[in-house]
This record gives C-alpha cells, sequence and structure tokens, in this order.
C-alpha cells in the first residue's frame, strides 16, 4: 500500500474540511486547522458545522482512528507536515474580485512555522498568478525549501464526499517532479485521470470550468424561456440535447438561476481577470445577466396571473437554500425574490427544511416581515400562491390534494420544474413552470400561434 503522509489542512471551511477528512479516509495522517477557536472545539467534539451528507461519520470514525485531528494552532500543526494544503476563502471583494486576504495571511504563518522540505498546495480558488505570488511571499519570510503545487477543488455541496472519494479528474498545477509526485500517490487510491499542468493552466481551469457550467446553465434557462413563448417542452429539448455526448446530459436542468458560493463568486473573478489583461469576457458576462435576470421569472409569473397586482397577496415560499441538500443560502435566489416580493407589499410565508436558520440570520432587517413556518403545509397555508424555489424532493411530493385544502388560490409556481405536470391535470391547479406548457386549472394551456 502506501506509505501514510503527514497532511496539514489549513481552513476548515468546505474545501478544506471534506479534503482533511477524505484524506484521512484514505489512510493519511491529518491535522485540521482553523483560526476560530469554536470552531475547532466544535470538530475536536465530534460536530460538523456545515449540513454535508456523510461528513459527519466520516469524521468522527477517522478521528477515533486516531488520522484526524484538530487544532487553532497553525505553527505546531505544520512541523513535520510531508504537504501542506491551503484551503481558507477567498470571497469575493466589492469589486467582484477574490479576496487574498487570508490566503496571505496563511503563507506568512506557513513560512514561519515549515521545516523540512514540504509540498505547499493552494485548493482555494483563487486568480492566475496567485500561486505564484504565494510562493514569492513565503521565499521571501524563509530559507526553508519546499515545493509549490495548484491543486484546484471540484466537489459540489451535498455531494461534497462522494465528488472527493470519486473525482473526474485531478488537476495538479506544478514545475516541481517532486511535488507531483507525492500529490499522484495521495490520490492513487481514487482510480480517476490526472491532469498535469504548469501552475497558471492549473489556476484557469477551476475558472474555466466553473464558467463553462455556468454558461449551461444560462443557456439552457433561455432556451427554456423561448420554449415557453413557442409552446415547446425545455425538459424534452433538454434530454435531446444531452444524448449527444458532445453536449453531455448534466448541468441542462432549466430554473430561477444558480446561486451558491462558487458560481456567482467565480465567474464574476474570471470576467475581472480577463478584465486585468485588457479582454472582455463577453460571453461570460451574458451568461451572468442572464442568470441574474431568471430569477425574476418568478414574480413576472406572479404578475400574470394576478393582473400586475400583487400588493395584498399571500405567497408561500418552498425552499430558501440555493439548491436542495445544503444549508446554504449564499447567492440563494430566494433572497432577491423574498426581497421582491415584500417591496411589493406581499406578505412572504417562508419555508425550507434545512436552510431555515441560516436564510434567517443572512436576510437581515427584510425579516421582519416574513412568516416562517415549519412546513410546506403551514406555509401555503391561505396562500395565493406557493412559489417552489429549491427541488427539495419532499416538495415534489406533496400530497395536491392536502395542498388544496389549505390554500386560499391553487396557484403553483414551480422555479425548479420540480412538479409532475401529470399529476397536476385534472387538479384545479393553476400551475407555471420554466420552459414547459401551464396548466389552468388543470388543464395545458394551447399550444401558442406562431404569426412567422
Ligand atoms: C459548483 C460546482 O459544481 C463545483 O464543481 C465547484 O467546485 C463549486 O461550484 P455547487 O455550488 O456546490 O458546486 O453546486 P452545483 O450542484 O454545481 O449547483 C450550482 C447551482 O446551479 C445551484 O444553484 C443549482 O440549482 C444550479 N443548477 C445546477 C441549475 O440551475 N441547473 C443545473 O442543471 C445544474
Amino acid at each position: 500500500g502506501v506509505e501514510a503522509m503527514k497532511i496539514t489542512v489549513v481552513g476548515t471551511g468546505y474545501v478544506g474540511l471534506v479534503s482533511g477528512v477524505c484524506y484521512a479516509e484514505l489512510g493519511h495522517s491529518v491535522i485540521c486547522v482553523d483560526k476560530d477557536p469554536l470552531k475547532v472545539a466544535t470538530l475536536q467534539n465530534g460536530e460538523i458545522p456545515i449540513y454535508e451528507p456523510g461528513l459527519q461519520e466520516l469524521s468522527v470514525r477517522n478521528a477515533e482512528l486516531g488520522r484526524l485531528r484538530f487544532t487553532s494552532s497553525l505553527g505546531d500543526s505544520v512541523k513535520g507536515a510531508d504537504l501542506i494544503v491551503i484551503a481558507v476563502g477567498t470571497p469575493p471583494l466589492p469589486g467582484g474580485q477574490a479576496n487574498l486576504a487570508y490566503i496571505e495571511l496563511a503563507a506568512q504563518e506557513i513560512a514561519d512555522a515549515m521545516e523540512g522540505r514540504p509540498v505547499v498546495a493552494i485548493k482555494s480558488t483563487v486568480p492566475v498568478g496567485t500561486n505564484e505570488k504565494v510562493r514569492e511571499l513565503i521565499r521571501e519570510r524563509t530559507d526553508c525549501p519546499f515545493d509549490s503545487v495548484s491543486l484546484p477543488e471540484f466537489l459540489r455541496e451535498g455531494s461534497a464526499v462522494s465528488d472527493t472519494m470519486h473525482p473526474d479528474r485531478i488537476v495538479i498545477g506544478t514545475d516541481s517532479p517532486r511535488a507531483e509526485a507525492l500529490l499522484r500517490e495521495l490520490h492513487a487510491g481514487l482510480g480517476c485521470a490526472f491532469v498535469v499542468t504548469d501552475i497558471r493552466s492549473a489556476e484557469m481551469i477551476k475558472y474555466a470550468s466553473n464558467a463553462f457550467l455556468a454558461t449551461k446553465i444560462s443557456f439552457i434557462n433561455e432556451i427554456a424561456n423561448i420554449c415557453e413563448k413557442v409552446g415547446a417542452d425545455v425538459t424534452r429539448v433538454a434530454e435531446g440535447m444531452g444524448r449527444d455526448k458532445r453536449i453531455g446530459a448534466s448541468f441542462l436542468k432549466a430554473g430561477i438561476g444558480y446561486g451558491g458560493s462558487c458560481f456567482p463568486k467565480d465567474t464574476q473573478a474570471l470576467i475581472q481577470i480577463a478584465g486585468h489583461v485588457d479582454y472582455e469576457f463577453k460571453l461570460l458576462r451574458s451568461v451572468v445577466e442572464v442568470n441574474q435576470d431568471q430569477r425574476f421569472n418568478v414574480i413576472r409569473k406572479l404578475e400574470t396571473i394576478f393582473g400586475g397586482e400583487l400588493s395584498g397577496r399571500t405567497v408561500a415560499v418552498w425552499g430558501l437554500a440555493f439548491k436542495p441538500d445544503t444549508d446554504d443560502v449564499r447567492e440563494a435566489p430566494a433572497q432577491e425574490i423574498i426581497g421582491e416580493l415584500l417591496a411589493r407589499g406581499v406578505e412572504v410565508r417562508a419555508y425550507d427544511p434545512i436552510a431555515m436558520d441560516n436564510f434567517r440570520s443572512q436576510f437581515g432587517s427584510g425579516d421582519g416581515s416574513v412568516v416562517w413556518c415549519g412546513s410546506a403545509l403551514e406555509a401555503a397555508a391561505g396562500s395565493d400562491a406557493v412559489c417552489l424555489l429549491t427541488e427539495w424532493s419532499e416538495f415534489g411530493e406533496t400530497d395536491l390534494q392536502r395542498l388544496r385544502a389549505v390554500v386560499r388560490e391553487p396557484v403553483l409556481i414551480d422555479g425548479r420544474n420540480a412538479f409532475d405536470e401529470a399529476a397536476l391535470q385534472g387538479t384545479d391547479f393553476i400551475y407555471y413552470s420554466v420552459g414547459r406548457p401551464s396548466l389552468a386549472r388543470g388543464v395545458k394551456a394551447p399550444v401558442p400561434e406562431l404569426s412567422y
């Protein structure tokens, strides 16, 4: 087998925590470091500060096996490490640029403590050139030799553990054969492809991948908008497209647009990176613009149904997380949609199975006028419309008769095509989804007349 490595992971956010736990699961000796002593105490207690299926079990098991430790002392943890992985946050600055302050701080502390000849890898998503900058920063502070690697991360929230244990590829950006060998060995058990390249290309791969996936989403959302007008069904269109291997079936689900901690941030950052080298990334600008606008289709559909005036209406919002199976509400379309509803004098009744607390603490001052509910049906009670914003599986499985019994008006705006249209036929619901024919009182709208 592979010899156990000593690995230090700096930062216990999504990327750092999942990577650290998974490296331990692969049999290595891992220390996860975080500045926040409260978070470290939580982790030492076997609790996980994020909602991520499977992560807690894996963390507790590896801690019990003595392969996984948590500390707030970066200096001690770095001593004797074969591999130091920087996985701190790079939150966007007001202009969209990535904030590198945490990376730089981590690099300084690592420089001051490291010994031997470690490999220093950056897993955080950073602008092209950052790995080289960080390398210089460390070199200025220490004579200790080390090797630099850009090690971009592609995990998704909600399936982070399985994404990490079964990746499509591992990208290794380095100019050091020794570092390349160490990282190949670290990931050998995963049986996936390696893309070994120079540091800048590795940095670029991460941005290009996320920008391309965001492009697929905005593309299918625009196709959906056209489908609505020509009487086609985007789910069938996407299936027909996706069967072409060159296109691929994934990330062609039309909806109210992407959110989360990555796509919005990374698309903006790549536009910025291009701008810094005097290149206008026109396509990506449009992707962002389409995504920004797509969420307001929910409001437009409500206006169509209620003749333009929403004031005084009661609207249930189902789903606050940016996607199902996570409690993350960062850049969730629900934030702006609820803000817009409140601004129009709507009474909002909101429910999410997991993300309610996070949403409330992030939503801020608008909070006062939202009624927070304990279940989907409770939120729907007395409403003039139900808007589904996140496709939690429980929503699509709703008993329509029970729903019909509690609402004031049978109006359903399905922002994620979560409902089976067939189940709604024969009910008296007015049903609008995304890029599919609407239903008027359970009857499919007639195919529109095309006059061209
Ligand atoms: C994403 C990338 O997938 C991952 O590789 C990267 O490391 C981080 O960013 P994540 O943000 O966790 O992961 O979520 P993902 O499942 O990719 O979904 C992102 C957003 O796109 C969600 O808001 C989702 O609702 C939306 N989406 C996704 C669509 O609207 N349609 C789709 O077909 C797919």
